[in-house]
């Protein structure tokens, strides 16, 4: 079994206005080293199903109505929320694009990170290389130390001092290396993110990319990269899942799907990124 295995996962939404089913019998599997796009255009169900695996989608309105969501063996879907918090930021790492995981512009940089830190030391310590019982300053510390290193792992030079600026001091780009940095703190086995690079012009969307890409093979993670851009699927992604409302109409590994798309909506996403048309990847580098 795979490290992630979602299985014929089926969701609906519960409002005023009536229910909306918007996944209709999802599977997908994704191993260490696989880095797995989910593609498919705004509404198909992208982020749910990212959040499923988190466990994050609000119940109510949500309601699953069939299916499993595997996590090394544990049934996400029915843990205790005191084991998801031991998951969350730990064994699983998350870069979304909403509030809970994104920088809040008022506090530093260093109180964010420290915070994800010292949730990480106190479900687990040995993440940190911290005793079980070890106490509030070294926590702290320890907490603080993997900020720091981190920071410089993504490419944020003077890391030590430039830990203590606010969001809003650091470029697009730069924040997105913060949140993968704050989203690796905890040495996730899987990561999660959600159209990462999105917000960011072309040049730097692909240096995030690409550093992306050299942690993910680093840590040997396992990535569900969420994305509604093939051209990110063809640098990046070992393996792509093609959703359209709520149903994944193709799946299989990227090269083979980049190059003989079977499913007409598949063609029409590719129809929009000619260059992966080609024979070679595109020249970013960060595939190879
Ligand atoms: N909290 C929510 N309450 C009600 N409907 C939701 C909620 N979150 C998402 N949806 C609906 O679920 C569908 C899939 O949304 P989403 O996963 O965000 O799509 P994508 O990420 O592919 O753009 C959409 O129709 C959206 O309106
Ligand atoms: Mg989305």
């Amino acid at each position: 079994m795979a490290l992630l295995e979602i299985s014929d996962l089926s969701l609906e939404f519960a409002t005023r206005r009536g229910v909306t089913p918007v996944l209709h019998g999802i599977n997908l599997s994704v191993g260490r080293g696989q880095i797995v796009g989910l593609v498919g255009e705004t509404g198909s169900g992208k982020s749910v199903t990212g959040l499923s695996i988190a466990r994050l989608v609000p119940s109510p309105p949500g309601r699953y109505t069939a299916g499993t969501v595997t996590f090394d063996g544990l049934d996400i879907l029915s843990l205790s929320e005191r084991d998801m918090r031991g998951l969350r930021g730990v064994r699983i790492g998350m870069v979304f694009q909403d509030p809970s995981t994104n920088l809040n512009p008022s506090f530093t940089v260093r109180s964010q990170m420290v915070d994800v830190g010292l949730h990480v030391a106190a479900v687990a310590p040995e993440r940190l290389n911290l005793n079980p019982g070890a106490p509030a300053r070294a926590r702290h510390k320890a907490a603080l130390d993997k900020a720091v290193h981190m920071l410089e792992r993504v490419g944020i030079r003077d890391a030590a001092r430039r830990i203590g600026s606010h969001p809003h001091e650091f470029s697009g780009g730069m924040r997105q290396r913060v949140l993968i940095a704050m989203a690796l703190m905890g040495r996730p086995e899987l990561l999660i993110a959600d159209e990462p690079t999105t917000a960011l012009d072309v040049t730097v969307q692909a240096q995030v990319l690409q550093l992306l890409y050299g942690l993910v093979r680093e840590f040997n993670l396992a990535v569900v990269l969420i994305t509604h851009n093939m051209g990110v699927v063809a640098q990046l992604c070992t393996d792509v899942a093609v959703m359209e409302a709520g149903i994944i109409v193709e799946a299989g590994p990227a090269r083979q799907v980049l190059r003989e798309p079977r499913h007409a909506y598949t063609r029409l996403l590719l129809g929009a990124v000619p260059s992966v048309h080609g024979r070679q990847r595109p020249s970013v580098g960060a595939a190879q």
